[in-house]
């Protein structure tokens, strides 16, 4: 990740985020994707779901920041942890996959350097919730 990742990510991301469909988009994919993720979710408010999320997209680029930054990072990753919800490594690939797919349909600029900006932004936020798994 580097400086101009995070700008195309950051540009990208508010050009989604003002469409109130690209956070419901994304959930409908990722419920779709596999048994497992769409019981996950079973019993949750996904209009509060959406709204916790695009916070946590900044804490996930924030991540290898400071030490305060981090302490958000460390708490997301213990909720996810086998110890609460049990979210097995594997899924987060999934994740990240339906949210650059939501990106590519509603961002009007988003090009495959757009793509590679919020994979490489994420990535390093999601190794770390894996290894706390
Ligand atoms: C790095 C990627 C992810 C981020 C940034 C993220 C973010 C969040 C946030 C902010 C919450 C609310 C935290 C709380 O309850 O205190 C949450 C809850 C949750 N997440 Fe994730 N999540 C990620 C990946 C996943 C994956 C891969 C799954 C797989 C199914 C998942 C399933 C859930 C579930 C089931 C909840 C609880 C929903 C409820 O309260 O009913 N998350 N996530």
């Amino acid at each position: 990740m580097n400086e101009r990742d995070v700008e195309l990510f950051n540009d990208s991301i508010e050009r989604c985020s003002c469409k109130p469909e690209f956070l419901r988009r994304f959930y409908a994919l990722f419920l779709a994707s596999s048994d497992t993720v769409g019981r996950k979710f079973e019993h949750t408010d996904l209009q509060k779901q959406a709204r916790m999320l695009k916070t946590s997209l900044y804490i996930m680029m924030l991540a290898g920041g400071d030490t305060e930054k981090a302490v958000h990072l460390e708490r997301l990753a213990r909720r996810h942890s086998k110890a609460d919800l049990g979210i097995k490594p594997e899924l987060y690939d999934l994740w990240l996959d339906r949210l650059v797919q939501a990106v590519r349909e509603f961002d009007p600029l988003c090009n495959k350097e757009t793509e590679r900006a919020w994979r490489s932004v994420l990535q390093p936020g999601i190794d770390f919730m894996k290894s706390r798994y």
